[in-house]
């Protein structure tokens, strides 16, 4: 199979990562890629970022599989302008991309499906807002309808912060037009967790289950992040709160969005709040995350493009991947100023020592130059390890984490610590 896979960021290296390691794939290629998936894969350069365009490059190199990494080009359409060119993506359409791409279909249609989630409202002007923040105590959350690269979501402590939360984000301040609409909801209390199926609209294979850990400071202080690290855990959930997710969110999800005329193929992933009445849904994204592909890739076995070609097809079949059963952290290394601005252009050392003591490096936003590697993002590398207890793979991770160095560098030093109280 020729593969293709679409993105640049640390979720697609570590695809492509594990996409390279599959008996079934033949030829691998990303688009635009990145200098770490360069090891694994063929680079072609992007164009536009329109549907149209990455069909052009699928055509390019021929892509039997394509797999889209990234968001954005799910909810513009791609799998739409795939299908009608008779190439074969994984990936829901455009309209079952509204998952993510809009916070009020999400929770619309999670209201219809029966899907337990936090009680809300819309507003689409001040007054609206105002009215509707009556409904809630503090704290309360207010979030953009439309994507915004993580940014679009306030958790605001008192009324006063509420209202200013919901001005910026109507005026378009905070995320632009995406905030020109909004959900307010309750505030849920609980751990969070990530469950990510694979899906060909009937059937899923579950991965295991991760968590994410989105402020940028130890103890989940200072403002959100994409994500700064993840680990992979059998103990973050029980067998009893597993079933749960499936028989109440994800198994409902798929068939209601079938039932309604959008399918849902491809990577389904549900943002909870484990909460005491229960597990209830944060967000829906419409495909892998970003960090938590990086453990889940490092511990999945079995043949993912063959696995991602039959959920294409519409014939998964459930028990073609395995999870290895060991823990897996990653921990993301930023650039000085990120979640601001970043600082850019400074040389990394250290890659190949890390990957010498057993952690696999997956790069999320560096740049190959005549100096060498050097930065070129927020997020800069993925440090991820795995081992058979979670103690032991915190260890590997962070021990590798110690051999990578460049100025400015920060990161978490207690990415998995709360899982550590399952051990
Ligand atoms: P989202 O992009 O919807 O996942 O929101 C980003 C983050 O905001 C989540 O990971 C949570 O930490 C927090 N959050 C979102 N919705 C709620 C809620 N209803 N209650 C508490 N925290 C929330
Ligand atoms: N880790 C959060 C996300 O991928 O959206």
């Amino acid at each position: 199979m020729r593969v293709l896979v679409i993105g640049s960021g640390g979720r697609e290296h570590a695809l492509c990562w594990r996409l390279a390691r599959c008996p079934s794939v033949k030829a691998l290629f990303a688009s635009p890629g990145n200098p770490g998936i360069a090891s694994v894969a063929t680079c072609v350069p992007a164009g536009d970022g329109t549907p149209e365009d990455w069909l052009r490059v699928a055509d390019a190199v021929n892509a039997d599989l394509t797999l889209v990494g990234p968001e954005a080009p799910l909810v513009a359409g791609v799998a739409d302008c795939f299908r009608a060119a008779g190439r074969v993506l994984v990936g829901p359409s455009r309209q079952a991309a509204q998952l993510e791409g809009s916070k009020i279909f999400a929770k619309q249609f999670m209201k219809r499906a029966g899907i337990p989630t936090a009680e809300f409202r819309v507003a689409t002007d001040e007054a609206e807002a105002r009215e509707a923040l009556k409904h809630f105590g503090v704290p309360v959350v207010l979030k953009a309808d439309g994507l915004a690269a993580g940014k679009g979501v306030v958790v605001a402590r008192t009324r006063e912060q509420a209202e200013e939360a919901a001005l910026d984000l109507l005026s378009g301040r905070l995320v632009g037009p995406a905030g020109s609409r909004l959900v307010i909801e309750e505030c849920l209390q609980g751990e969070e967790a990530s469950f990510i199926v694979l899906t060909d609209g009937r059937r899923v294979f579950s991965f295991e289950c991760t968590q994410d850990h989105k402020p940028v400071g130890d103890g989940d202080t200072g403002p959100n992040t994409g994500g700064m690290g993840a680990y992979c855990d059998g103990r973050i959930l029980d067998a009893v709160e597993r079933r749960q997710v499936l028989e109440r969110i994800i198994l409902p999800a798929i068939e209601t969005m079938a039932a309604e005329g959008a399918p849902f193929t491809g990577f389904l992933y549900a943002g909870l709040m484990m909460t005491d009445e229960g597990p209830k849904v944060l967000e829906f994204n419409v495909r892998m995350g970003d960090p938590e592909a990086q453990p889940l890739m490092h511990t999945l076995e079995g043949d993912l493009a063959e696995a991602l070609a039959a959920a294409a097809r519409g014939a998964l079949d459930e028990s073609a991947l395995r999870w290895n059963g060991q823990c897996s952290v990653c921990v993301v290394l930023a650039s000085e100023g990120y979640p601001g601005p970043p600082r850019t252009g400074v040389p990394i050392a250290g890659i190949e020592q890390a990957e010498s003591l057993g952690a696999v490096v997956f790069h999320a936003g560096t740049r190959r130059t005549d100096q060498g590697l050097v930065t070129a993002g927020g997020r800069v590398l993925g440090v991820t390890a795995s081992a058979s207890d979670l103690p032991g793979a915190i260890e590997r991770a962070y021990a590798a984490v110690r051999a990578i160095h460049f100025e400015g560098m920060h990161y978490r030093r207690d990415i998995a610590h709360k899982g550590l109280k399952r051990w």
